[in-house]
Order: structure tokens, then sequence, then C-alpha cells
């Protein structure tokens, strides 16, 4: 919700190349509207905000094409992921819902749209999440340390490389990333995020609050898991605020968010892959000092980089994952893995909306 990243990749069997990526903005009226989005939301605003979220990605993809020279007619496909609104993967109905009309992407661009990637897992018995995990195996695995991609968007998930090939690739939402901390300095700061995480600095880590928010279920649940504001919203804020009971100050609760997305990564490391050598960071909680440095100090024997230096950009890691995926359905090939979602079995995913 925070910006629409936009890639334009080269991909063949073996190797992909980014041509460009931009970030192309959310008007901050829809931006609210997303951000207020929940689960009751009714049925006339869920289908304009996918009408409208639609005709907003096709021009990310029209102004992105204009800055390129590559032309219209060699674009195989879009793979657009479309924005999350609900995710609940473990109820009697397990549902998943990504919003962004990938009929009128195809038509306003004339290219060829895949989407609705999460659903065929889900249909498979699976969580539909993480899905960027295939991905990571194949651009990021070594056989020479044990390695894990660790992206803090505004959920963190992880993906478990093992160096030896027989071994299988796992992983999992940790939790909260960004979401919650983003959450409370936009409620107390009127501001997106917290800028390198310099507010949080400002405050103290407050121990029994930190109890109180890892007393949650989510983090006592082994994987396959997967989460999103479904569960970690200012509702769950506010709750564990009160069972707490304690007057904190803003600050003291923002540094106790951020130790909170430390301590549940880091838990899950040591839990799930206690041999990992080196943890590649992406996503835009890579950009918050604080976190990155606390991540650091609990993670001190290993190595801990950005995936820019394997040759993504750690903003740009996602929406080369999608457009990797859009060419994997193009070409008829399974994009999930069973041992991170919990499907039965691997799936095609995602819907091809084709160009008249
Ligand atoms: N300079 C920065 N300082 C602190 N946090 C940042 C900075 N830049 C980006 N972020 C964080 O990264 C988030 C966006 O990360 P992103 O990977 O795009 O998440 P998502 O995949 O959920 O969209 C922002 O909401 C913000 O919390
Ligand atoms: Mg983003």
């Amino acid at each position: 919700m925070d910006a629409i990243d936009a890639v334009l990749t080269d991909i063949s069997d073996d190797k992909i190349d980014i041509l460009s990526y931009q970030q192309f903005p959310i008007p901050p009226e829809l931006q609210t509207q997303l951000r207020n989005a929940s689960s009751d939301m009714n049925i006339h605003e869920s289908s304009k905000l996918d009408s409208e979220l639609g005709e907003l990605f096709a021009l990310a993809v029209n102004d992105l094409l204009k800055t390129s020279d590559v032309p219209l007619n060699k674009i195989l496909a879009i793979g657009c992921h479309g924005q999350t609104v609900l995710h609940l993967p473990e109820t009697e109905f397990p549902r998943t819902l990504q919003l962004g009309d990938p009929n009128i992407i195809a038509a306003r661009t004339k290219i060829t749209t895949v989407s609705d990637f999460r659903r065929a897992d889900m249909a498979a018995g699976g969580q539909g999440a993480p899905l960027a995990p295939l991905f990571h195996d194949w651009k990021f695995r070594t056989s020479e340390k044990n390695r894990i991609v660790l992206n803090l968007g505004g959920m963190a998930n992880i993906t478990v490389l093992p160096a030896n090939k027989d071994e299988v690739v796992t992983g999992c939402d940790t939790g909260p990333g960004n979401a919650l901390m983003d959450l409370w300095i936009q409620h107390h700061l009127h501001v997106d995020y917290d800028e390198n995480g310099i507010w949080a600095l400002k405050g103290e880590v407050d121990h029994g609050l930190l109890d109180c928010f890892l007393s949650d279920d989510y983090f006592k649940a082994t994987p396959p898991k997967s989460t999103g504001k479904d569960d970690f919203n200012i509702e769950w804020i506010n709750k564990n605020l009160k069972s707490h009971g304690q007057d904190l100050s803003p600050e003291d609760v923002q540094a106790t968010l951020l130790e909170l997305t430390v301590i549940t990564v880091s838990d899950a490391i040591e839990k799930y892959a206690p041999n990992t050598n080196e943890i590649l960071v992406c996503g835009g909680g890579i950009y918050n000092i604080a976190l990155f440095n606390k991540l650091k100090d609990q993670n001190k024997n290993r190595e801990l980089n950005s995936t820019e230096i394997y040759g993504v950009h750690p903003d740009a890691v996602e929406a080369v994952t999608f457009a990797w995926l859009a060419y994997r359905r193009i070409e008829n090939k399974t994009g999930n893995i069973p041992s991170v979602t919990g499907a039965k079995y691997p799936v095609i995913l995602g819907g091809v909306y084709a160009t008249s």
C-alpha cells in the first residue's frame, strides 16, 4: 500500500535481467481507502477499488514502457500480484483477495496479463503464501552456504535455502515487518513511516509489552503459516496495550514494535534454520537503519547483506518475483513450493487474461 512497484525484466530459463524498475505513487485518497479496507468492506467499495487499481496498474505499466526502448510486441506478459486486502488461509472457507482488475490492465496495455497468483495454491490446500520462495530458490540459492532470504515488507517472510540440494526449501511469514510500525507512526505523527527508524530510537523497549505481543498464537504456530493485516493491525496493538495496562509513550511503543519484528524474525531463523550463514535482505524495511542494525546484533554469527549484491535491488525483488512467476505461468510451469505453502501438490499459479 506504500507504492506501486513496476519492473521490466528480460527472462529466459536460466537468466533474468532487470531492464528498469520504477515506483509509482498511489494517490493519498486511494491509499487511505486501502489502509482502511478491512474484511468487512462492502462489495461496492471492493469492486470500485478493484477497477480503480486496475486502471492505476495499467498506467504504471504504460509509463514504465514509455521510458524504455522495448517495443510492445516484445513483451510476453505482465505479472500483476495486485493489492492484498484480505488474507484468511485458516478459516472454514480459506480465502485471499488481491485487487486490481487484470481485464482492465490487459485492455489498457494490450499485453497479456497474469494475475490471481495465490488462489490455485490455496485451492490445493496451501496458504497461498509465501510465493516468492521458488524464485528465491532459482535466483539466490548456492551450494556454498546456507542462505536465507528475508523480505521486510508490511509483513516479514523468510525463505530457507539450504546449501545441500537434497534438502527442501522451506519458509513462512514470520509476522509483522513494517506494517505495525507504519500504522503506529501514521496514527501519532501523520507520516507514512518511521524514516530510518529514528522515532523508534527515541523510545525504550518495554519488555512487558513485548511479552504481550509475543504471546500471540501466530508466533507459536509451526509453518506452513502466513499472515497479514487481518491478524496484525491497529486493533491488535491496542488490545495488547490494554492487557499490558501501563501507560507508555508512543515512542516506547514504536521501539517495542521494532523489537517485535527483530525478535520474531530472529527466533524463526534460529528455530527453522539454525545453520544459516547468510541472510539476504530485501523489502523496504532494509532502509530502517535501526531495524537493520538490531537484526545484525541479533544475528552476529551470520552475514547480513542486501539482495543487491546478487543483482536484484532490494525494492524490486517482489516485483521481479511476480514477473518471473508470470513467465512460469505462460510456460505452464508450476509456481508454488508445497513444503513452504502446505499445498498438497505443486500447481500452476495465476489466471491468464489475454488481449483481443
Ligand atoms: N527510509 C526508510 N526508513 C524506514 N522505513 C522505510 C524506509 N523506506 C521504506 N521503509 C519501509 O518499507 C515499507 C515498504 O516496504 P515494501 O517492501 O514496499 O512493503 P510491501 O511489500 O508490504 O509493499 C514502508 O511502508 C516503510 O515501512
Ligand atoms: Mg511496497
